[in-house]
């Protein structure tokens, strides 16, 4: 019904200007609950699904290069064997009822793991508090994908001790930066919104070097919920080592399928030059086209909160595009009540020699 539709795409628009300020009062959040790092603890496991576990992907990509501290996101129920008290476990579900986030938060707590626990409300919140485990609370009444800025924020606030300096000016510049952004991305015919219709029904296919990774997987997932279409992230040089081989035996009449998308980061030197041209000229020799989508950003924290920003209108622009309400995600909410109501009963199959 248009009336719906217009309300979704407008919500969803709303929250997505809304992303730099999300992210500031996040990290204040973080930072305010002065989670102190226990003694001898040098890992850390978050766990999460979904809208929930981006923000791990994103903060890691800061972490491995600017951090001692190891951090492993972790998408399911069971946790590595590795995870014991010397492993911060941190679960973060924004409803803070995802069976797999509870299951993993429980695991942690049985193997002695210090823990940390983020969601706006539900079941997490409550053991949390039960268990006298540190609880952030993420304002309600989003949907989880919108509300990365809460939950990146959150998470780089709780980690800002880890890191050399506070990220506190960094976050607001880039912040900044965002707000000031945020009307060309949005336009109706603005960048976005042109890359829109160059992809038209074709599958987005995604790719990066590995600084942009977590970004090409958000910029994947925001396009299937938003857009409810199918799209592929992937990652140079490692698909040079296997999807090569699928895009040389592509045939002609299949090219129209495709559109890949290359995402440019400041850091991508020669070497990755050298091998985005090399599948470059092996797509154009098949006629599959590509878009370049260059982030020309000296500061990691800036470049990913750019690129996050300009992905989450490109969902949108698509969504536009095909007439879709970016808002429902009935089939995740159909595959939880099927599923979970049974997954709460089960219990996940621990990590160990089988
Ligand atoms: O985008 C979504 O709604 C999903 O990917 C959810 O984030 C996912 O199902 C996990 O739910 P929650 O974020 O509430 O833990």
């Amino acid at each position: 019904m248009p009336a719906t539709r217009t309300t979704g795409t407008e919500q969803l628009s709303e929250w997505t200007r809304a992303f730099p300020s999300h992210l500031r009062s996040g990290f204040a959040a973080g930072r305010a609950l002065e989670f102190r790092w226990p003694r001898g603890v040098d890992r850390s496991v978050v766990v999460g699904m979904g809208g929930s576990a981006i923000g791990a992907d994103l903060l890691r990509s800061l972490t491995d290069a600017e951090t001692e501290l190891l951090l492993r996101p972790v998408r399911e129920a069971s946790l590595p064997r590795w995870v014991g008290p010397s492993t911060l476990a941190v679960a973060v579900s924004y409803s803070g009822e995802t069976w797999e986030t509870l299951s993993a938060f429980d695991e942690a707590g049985r193997r002695g793991a210090p823990r940390l626990a983020v969601s706006s409300g539900g079941r997490l919140e409550e053991r949390a508090h039960l268990e006298g485990v540190p609880h952030l609370s993420v304002p309600p009444g989003l949907p989880p994908r919108a509300a990365l800025g809460y939950l990146l924020g959150g998470l780089l606030g709780l980690f800002d001790p880890a890191f050399p300096a506070s990220n506190r000016d960094r976050l607001d510049r880039a912040s900044k930066v965002l707000v000031a952004h945020a009307e060309e991305l949005s336009a109706q015919d603005g960048p976005p919104a042109r890359l829109a219709a160059r992809i038209g029904n074709r599958l987005p296919w995604i790719c990066c070097s590995r600084d942009l990774a977590p970004v090409a997987r958000r910029w994947s997932t925001q396009i299937e919920e938003n857009a409810k279409r199918l799209a592929h992230w992937d990652v140079l040089p490692e698909s040079l080592h296997n999807a090569i081989v699928g895009w040389d035996a592509l045939q002609r009449r299949e090219a129209s399928r495709y559109i890949l998308i290359r995402l440019e980061g400041f850091t991508d030197d020669g070497i990755a030059h050298e091998r985005f041209e090399y599948l470059g000229s092996l797509l154009a020799r098949k006629k599959v086209p590509v878009a370049t989508v260059r982030f020309d950003v000296i500061d990691r924290l800036e470049r990913t909160l750019s690129a996050v920003q300009w992905g989450d209108y490109l969902s949108l622009a698509l969504a536009r595009r095909s007439g879709v309400d970016p808002l429902p995600i009935d089939a995740i909410q159909r595959m939880k009540r099927q599923l979970e109501a049974g997954g709460a009963r089960r219990k996940p199959v621990r990590s160990g020699r089988r």
